[in-house]
This record gives C-alpha cells, sequence and structure tokens, in this order.
C-alpha cells in the first residue's frame, strides 16, 4: 500500500515537471514564414492558426491598379514565426541604419525606432502604442510596408533587443570605462508578438517608402475622399445650445464675413448623452426636420455627436439589449456591432431619424475611452468576439456602419471618431482629440500619412490672441478644418483685434478646396496620403527629425507657426521651394532658413513648377468663385485637376469622375486636356492661368 502511495506522489511530480514542456530558446527553434502573394507587391504569410476578426476585414474593394509586381523586399526564409505556448511571435529582419515610421499615430516625433509599442487603442495616455489609432503597420527608410494583420492587443519591438544566436552581435562594451556603452545595444529586427491563435503579416513592397504607404492604402480599399463640402469650415456649437441659438450663430458667421459649411452638434442635441439615446431633445429641437432644414437653406450641413453606448431611455434600447455585451459604459449597453442584427437595429433609428431628414454626418466618440470607463479585458459579446478584439475595432466597427448607411443612399459623408486602427484608410472620419497639444497636433499631421489615417488639430479655445491665431491657421491648413466650441462657446470672432488673420486663415483654406479635393483624389485612386512627413517623400533628404513640417497635398509644404513662439526654422527638401503668397524663391535643396513671420501669415511652400488649382471667393464650398490654376517657379510643368458629381466614390465605372491634364510654360499659358474619367461637368472647366514666377 505505501509503495503504491510512493508510487502516485512520483507520478504526481513527474506530470507536474511535464507540464512545463521544455522550450527552446534558440534562434532555430523560429521557422520561416511562407509568403503567398495577394497582390501586385503584396504578400501574406501566417505563423499558428488563422486569427478571426483580422483588420483585413474591414478592407473595401481592392484598387484594380496597385502599381505592378515587384519582387519580395526580403531574403527568401528571412521573416521567422514561432507559435509558443499561446503565443504568436514574428521576427523581421531590420537593418543597422534603417528608420521605422508608423506603428499608430503618434504626437511626438516620426521616428519609431528604439521604442516598445504596445499598441492598444486608448484615448491618448502617452503610453508608449496607446493611441487613437495604434496602427500595427510600419514603413522603413528601406522602402516597404509591414502590416500586422490583427485584432488584438500586439506589441511592437522595433529595433529592439538582441537574441543571444544573432548572427554578427554588436560589440559588448563595459559601462564603466567605455563611454559608447549602449543600454540598446543596435539590434537586427523587428520583433511582434500577440496572445492568440495565431498571427498574420503583409508585406507591402516600394520601392520607396511612399510607394509601400500607396500600396497598403491601394490594398485596404483605396483612401477616402470626403465630398467637397468636408473641406469647408466646421464649427461645433456648444454642448446646450438649442436650435433657435445655432440659427442666430450660424447667420453670425455670415454676417461677419467667416466661411462655414458644416455645423457640428454636441451631446445636447439627444435627451441623454453619456450614455446615448440617438433621439432628438424635444426641449431644444423641438423641431429636428424644420432645423436641419433650416441649416440646408443657409448652404449647411449638420454633423451629429454620439459615443455608441445606449441609454435605457433609447428608443432602440429593449430592440438592441439581446445584442449587447456583458458590461456596460457608464450604465449604457455596449452594442456588439460584429452582428448584422445590432447593426441594423442601429442603422434603420439612424435613417429614420437623422439621415431621412437630411443629416450629413457623425463625430463618434469615446470608442477610445480609458480603460476605467470601457469594458475590461473579460467583458463577454454574444457574437464571442473577445473583449479586446471589440476595443481594438470598435472605433472600425462603427466608421464601417455609419458609412454604408450614406453609400446605400447614394451620398457621401465626412465625419470624426476618436479612435480607428489598421485598414481604415477608405473611412471618410477624421481622428481627434482632447490631448491639446499644438505641437503635438502638428506631429500627428507628420505621422498620420505613415498608416493611412487622417488628423484633424482642433481649434477649441486660446489664452491669448496670438495662440488664437496660430492654432486657426495650423487648423486650417489640415484634412479637417474645425472649431470644436463644445465647451468654450468660442466663436471665430471671440478675439476681436484678430478677427482679420482669422478671416484670412479660413478663407485660405475656402480658396484651396479645389487643391485639396485632388489631394484626397490621389488619396482615393493613388493611395498617396494627402497629408503627411515630407521624409515619407524624400526618405534620403534627413528629414526624420523634423516633426512640424508637413506636406500637404502634392506641392505644398507647410511650417506652421507654434503658438508661443515667433521664430522657427524650416528645412527644405530636394529641389526649389517658393513662398505660397508672393511667388518668391524662399529656400533649395536642403538648405535651413529661419523665419519669423506676421501674425496673419501661414509659412506655405511650394514646390518648383507646381500648378496649385485654387477657388475664388464664396462664403462656403457651394459658392466658391473661379478656378485659378497658379504656376510657380522656372520649370515647364505637368500637373492633374480633379473634378467630380459628388456622388459615392465607391461605385464601379467612370463616368462620374473626370481628371484634367494640365501643361504650362512659365509665362507663356496653360493647356487643360480631359483626361482620365468620363464626367463632363455641367458647368464646363474653365481655368484662370496665373503665373507666380521667381520674383
Ligand atoms: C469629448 C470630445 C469632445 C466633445 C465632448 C462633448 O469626449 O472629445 O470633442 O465632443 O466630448 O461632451
Amino acid at each position: 500500500m505505501r509503495f503504491y502511495l510512493l508510487l502516485l506522489v512520483v507520478g504526481i511530480v513527474l506530470l507536474g515537471e511535464n507540464a512545463f514542456a521544455q522550450t527552446d530558446t534558440i534562434l532555430m527553434a523560429m521557422t520561416p514564414i511562407e509568403f503567398e502573394r495577394i497582390a501586385p507587391g503584396v504578400w501574406r504569410g501566417r505563423v499558428g492558426e488563422e486569427d478571426s476578426l483580422k483588420l483585413s476585414s474591414f478592407a473595401g474593394r481592392q484598387m484594380d491598379d496597385m502599381d505592378g509586381e515587384v519582387a519580395f523586399p526580403f531574403a527568401v526564409d528571412s521573416i521567422l514565426g514561432q507559435h509558443v505556448g499561446n503565443r504568436a511571435i514574428i521576427r523581421i529582419p531590420l537593418s543597422e541604419a534603417e528608420r521605422v515610421f508608423g506603428l499608430g499615430l503618434h504626437f511626438d516625433n516620426i521616428n519609431r525606432r528604439g521604442r516598445v509599442h504596445h499598441l492598444r487603442v486608448d484615448h491618448h495616455s502617452g503610453i508608449t502604442g496607446r493611441t487613437h489609432a495604434p496602427v500595427p503597420f510600419y514603413v522603413t527608410s528601406e522602402g516597404y510596408g509591414v502590416l500586422f494583420d490583427t485584432s488584438r492587443f500586439i506589441s511592437v519591438y522595433p529595433g529592439i533587443g538582441n537574441r543571444k544566436d544573432r548572427p554578427d552581435l554588436p560589440p559588448i562594451r563595459d559601462r564603466n570605462t567605455d563611454s559608447a556603452w549602449q543600454a540598446q545595444p543596435t539590434s537586427d529586427a523587428v520583433e511582434a508578438t500577440v496572445q492568440g491563435p495565431g498571427l498574420d503579416v503583409i508585406v507591402f513592397a516600394g520601392p520607396k517608402p511612399l510607394d509601400a504607404v500607396k500600396r497598403y492604402v491601394r490594398w485596404s480599399g483605396g483612401g477616402a475622399l470626403p465630398p467637397k463640402w468636408g473641406l469647408g469650415f466646421w464649427h461645433r456649437t456648444p454642448t446646450n445650445a438649442s436650435a433657435e441659438e445655432i440659427i442666430e450663430e450660424v447667420d453670425m458667421f455670415r454676417d461677419q464675413d467667416f466661411p462655414l459649411d458644416v455645423v457640428g452638434l454636441e451631446p445636447g442635441w439627444q435627451t441623454r448623452s453619456y450614455p446615448c439615446t440617438f433621439d432628438w431633445s424635444d426641449r431644444l429641437f423641438p423641431d429636428p426636420s424644420g432645423f436641419v432644414n433650416a441649416m440646408g437653406e443657409r448652404g449647411l450641413h449638420v454633423n451629429l455627436w454620439e459615443n455608441p453606448y445606449v441609454a435605457p431611455e433609447s428608443s432602440i434600447y429593449d430592440e438592441i439589449k439581446p445584442y449587447t455585451g456583458s458590461h456596460m459604459v457608464w450604465l449604457g449597453l455596449v452594442p456588439d456591432y460584429t452582428m448584422a442584427e445590432a447593426r441594423e437595429i442601429l442603422q434603420d433609428h439612424h435613417k429614420r431619424n437623422h439621415l431621412d431628414i437630411g443629416v450629413s454626418g457623425y463625430k463618434i466618440d469615446e470608442v477610445d475611452g480609458i480603460d476605467e470607463w470601457l469594458w475590461p479585458d473579460h467583458a463577454q459579446f454574444p457574437s464571442g468576439t473577445t473583449a479586446e478584439q471589440m476595443r481594438q475595432t470598435y472605433g472600425l466597427q462603427m466608421q464601417q456602419m455609419l458609412l454604408e448607411m450614406f453609400s446605400e443612399r447614394g451620398e457621401r459623408t465626412y465625419g470624426l471618431v476618436r479612435g480607428t486602427n489598421g485598414v481604415s484608410a477608405r473611412y471618410p472620419f477624421a481622428l481627434y482629440s482632447d490631448s491639446y497639444s499644438h505641437r503635438g497636433y502638428v506631429a500627428a499631421l507628420c505621422n498620420s500619412g505613415f498608416v493611412g489615417v487622417l488628423w484633424s488639430p482642433e481649434i477649441r479655445s486660446a489664452r491669448n490672441e496670438e495662440e488664437w491665431v496660430r492654432r486657426m491657421q495650423t487648423a486650417c491648413m489640415s484634412p479637417l478644418a474645425m472649431l470644436n466650441a463644445w465647451a468654450s462657446g468660442t466663436k471665430p470672432w471671440s478675439f476681436p483685434e484678430v478677427n482679420e488673420p482669422i478671416r484670412k486663415a479660413m478663407k485660405l483654406r475656402l480658396q484651396l478646396v479645389p487643391y485639396l479635393y485632388t489631394a484626397f483624389a490621389h488619396y482615393k485612386f493613388e493611395g498617396v496620403p494627402p497629408f503627411r512627413s515630407p521624409a515619407l517623400d524624400w526618405p534620403e533628404a534627413g528629414l526624420e527629425g523634423i516633426a512640424d513640417q508637413y506636406m500637404m497635398g502634392p506641392d505644398i509644404m507647410v511650417a506652421p507657426i507654434i503658438a508661443g513662439t515667433r521664430k522657427r526654422d524650416v528645412k527644405f527638401p530636394p529641389g526649389k521651394w517658393y513662398e505660397f503668397e508672393t511667388g518668391e524663391l524662399a529656400g533649395a535643396d536642403g538648405e535651413t532658413i529661419s523665419i519669423e513671420p506676421d501674425l496673419d501669415e501661414v509659412p506655405l511652400y511650394v514646390r518648383d513648377g507646381a500648378l496649385i488649382t485654387l477657388a475664388e471667393g464664396g462664403h462656403n464650398v457651394a459658392t466658391l468663385g473661379d478656378t485659378i490654376v497658379r504656376h510657380y517657379g522656372e520649370e515647364v510643368s505637368q500637373s492633374v485637376t480633379y473634378v467630380d458629381d459628388g456622388v459615392p466614390d465607391n461605385r464601379k465605372g467612370d463616368d462620374w469622375y473626370r481628371w484634367y491634364q494640365m501643361t504650362a510654360t512659365p509665362g507663356e499659358g496653360l493647356e487643360v486636356k480631359p483626361a482620365r474619367g468620363g464626367y463632363e461637368p455641367p458647368e464646363g472647366f474653365e481655368v484662370t492661368y496665373q503665373y507666380l514666377g521667381p520674383k
């Protein structure tokens, strides 16, 4: 008996030991990932099993033309993978001098190498990798891009850490005696890991960094093309403003000669918000349809704020309850929008109560809320989607669902969202934040282009006139130009002494709409991000240390003055660059100049030979005046401009858009020829040529 007891004890001990399976800790334990070509210049590989709800499930119809076949940008067998325990790991080579960009929307600088990114949708908490848009895509100075196609929390280690048996380890140094000792010895890889059944990795060829981003965007379904009115000026009214007060407020824009295209209503338009009812407040909006009509008569579009959490008083509460998660947010239900039933309930409600009366879009708030507000990581959802995956894609789910409603009706929309993720370039929603750092907002404009998202550096309030102007100038040179006065109640004329510079910035925005619309068409058709760091266009020009200059469209570089500073340096990429207003040569070829512009000046620099399409006059996009093509510099120039019929951009065929090919010879004139597309604008396409050659 005692003998058997002993055997049992030994057996248990042995079994216990076996529970810790031995693991090989050598690099050889990882195996080369096999890649399959899925589009020209795009390859997919996988470690472990295929996971559910990949980011690519949010992609649109892939663009037909992916820029031709190119070679796989890595040596065969050099990307390694391993699935061990419940973890998938991928290791991708990185050369010593290679620079890494992307990995989410960041507010500091553009360099991502040497920092760990725990990519997680979050309300800009400051923890590296927690961001409104934790896009697991990076592009390097070697000219290729990598997407980790997962909706899990993912950690990415770009150029961090060394394996004990990597080839060519850097020299080991003594910290006490060698000043060249480094806390982060140079590493030779990007490693990424998720907990889950597997991890997909997609490689995008270049050959240049911008080509890789273009491929990523096109593979995602092309970039968003907002309706033209969406590129005008937006104003969000105070949260408790009534219909009457808003009508009065917007009429003041016209009276005081400030352009306006979109009016955004903040939480108070609903019977309850935080959580939301999505139902109009009778008290503030007794006649919602009359209100939206009144806006329409003034040429204005209406955008509604909402967060996704459903209040008990909501007219959809009972119906949607079976399709919601285990935990609540602010005592509101959290719908599982991966389920068609939940989507239909919300869409049906929104169509009847909002779209049918003319609402043009939404601002989707709080899909990025902080950990203490949103659902915990162990929350359950009826579809079986995990809390983690729900968290990472909730903003994407909302964008997809809301966009679908407009597309089905043959309408375009443009809106805002506070959290998104990868493969989202086609969604016409700009990100925004409560963080309110002017410098950070400019850095985010630079970074947004690396990962195919749009960023709005909105203006809310200011401590003084100077800040009011400088922030307004940045807001006006962005994908979505907006004053968000939900709490401050500010108006463009809140600092009367600087009405002129403010009006000038807002009018400049309006003047630029045809140019910006063409920039967005390049995003849609070719995948070129309309706002991006110049390091993406010129990877060899030493611009990677700069996070306060950005490209706006194909030809204009913006060097904003950050509130609180008067002077700044501007570094020019290759070629000659001209001042936007005067056409004077400003600098060239890597030169750095120091500028101290007047308060009403927005430093904009135009590439040599650029043809910039501008509009004259008007108080909103619908009333824009004549089109002018301004020619800068000394080059004979070729460029394009884009027009369309304004309805959804997801249609096949080409009878709804038209590119015009423009050729200009300095001082002589401009030739305009219809090119790609079959659309004939009813009013024709007339432009006035203006040569702004060097003085
Ligand atoms: C915040 C949002 C603001 C504003 C506010 C209204 O979460 O970032 O832009 O909409 O809610 O309560």
